[in-house]
């Protein structure tokens, strides 16, 4: 590896299949372009990217595109619209028709919809091509890009066809992040509160503390935010690569969250919104299992503090429907991640559905409101 400026970590994540660098900070790009040169010179290299995230972001691999024997664009939708079979199927016919080999190369550059899809086509394509997460969207770099899940959406749930395939290298160059949108940022923010909230305190204090900052694309800012982030995520997936037990911590919010979102058409709410919305509700019933009003509460304003759009009018049996159908629910009921404590998390498939329903429709009626 050339040499890395100090605004740059260079992380690592070891898993069953090997080890995979994971390149954070401003500039990271740049500083392993040689590399990525030598990884796809004289192969077929195939390029999965958006129109959008191309015209703002291609030219900065113009020196790949030289190096590679082929360079192949495959353009695909925004967001999770991408992540069908029938656009993966595309994708693995166009590698074809193209001359696409068991050692050609798959770039993700894009969102975690992009990587999703792009991980999986590369998984699958004659039964699995090396790929790189070129992730350019704050979640992205903080969770979907890193630990190997692939995946696309069923018209019945979200990511229930998929499998582990981890990238050659993730470079999370966090340059790229002042393109954003405020409401993008904002859902990558809920991210790294998750992962804060159950992982690591000091994370935690210090989204707290440069919240505001954040939430404006200050690269200063989001340097070390997203490689505490990128880090204690790698800990989670080296001690739990398959999600057996505890990766499934990085679920906080979800449980609910991933219900809204396909009650919402997986339009109107973004991922991290609809995220941020299932924990303020994991909190509620955190508070009827001992979390202290402390730390419920800390929480539950450093998500106020987002300002998350309005939930739009939805019925609690229609998200106990979605719930159910979720492929995180087990043959033994929902599970539920629970922060216990500041920096600690659990599970449980413990709470009875007549709870969870109460509860749930109370939070409709006011899903701003604090724990009691
Ligand atoms: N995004 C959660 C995980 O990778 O496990």
């Amino acid at each position: 590896m050339n040499l890395l400026s100090a605004a740059i970590l260079p992380l690592r994540l070891h898993h069953p299949d090997g080890s995979t660098p994971v390149i954070v900070g401003e500039g990271a790009l740049s500083s392993v372009l040689p590399e990525l040169e030598d990884w796809l010179a004289r192969r077929a290299a195939f390029l999965v990217t958006t129109p959008r995230v191309h015209a703002l972001h291609g030219d900065r691999l113009e020196v790949l595109c030289r190096a590679a024997a082929k360079w192949v664009i495959l353009e695909v939708e925004e967001g999770e619209g991408a992540k069908t079979v029938s656009t993966a199927e595309r994708l693995w016919n166009e590698m074809l028709d193209a001359g696409g080999k068991r050692d050609s190369r798959v770039i993700a550059l894009g969102g975690g919809s992009v990587g999703d899809l792009a991980g999986f086509a590369a998984g699958c394509f004659l039964r699995g091509i090396e790929f790189v997460q070129i992730p350019t969207t704050l979640l992205a770099q903080v969770d979907a890009a890193i630990g190997g899940k692939t995946g696309v959406d069923l018209p019945g749930g979200k990511n229930t066809v998929g499998l582990f395939h981890h990238p050659w290298m993730v470079v999370g160059d966090t340059a790229v992040l002042s393109t954003l949108p405020r409401e993008e940022l904002r859902s990558g923010l809920v991210e790294v509160i998750k992962m804060a909230a159950l992982l690591d305190p000091d994370l935690f204090g210090l989204v707290e503390e440069e919240l505001d900052l954040l939430l404006e694309g200050d690269a200063a800012a989001l340097g070390p935010v997203v490689a505490a982030a990128a880090a204690a995520k790698i800990a989670v997936v080296e001690r739990d690569p398959t999600e057996k037990g505890e990766r499934r911590l990085l679920n906080f919010g979800h449980t609910l969250g991933h219900a809204i979102e396909s009650a919402c058409g997986y339009a109107g709410l973004r991922h991290g919104e609809a995220v941020g919305y299932g924990i303020l509700f994991a909190l509620r019933l955190a508070r009827r299992r001992g979390l202290i009003s402390q730390v419920a509460a800390r929480i539950h304003h450093l998500i106020r503090r987002l300002e998350l759009p309005r939930l739009p009018e939805l019925s609690a049996e229609g998200l106990m429907a979605g719930m159910a159908r979720d492929k995180k629910a087990r043959e033994s009921g929902l599970v539920w991640v629970l922060p216990r404590s500041l920096g600690e998390g659990w599970m449980t498939d413990g709470i009875p559905e007549h709870e969870v329903r109460g509860e749930l429709a109370d939070f409709l009626r006011d899903p701003l409101r604090r724990p009691v």
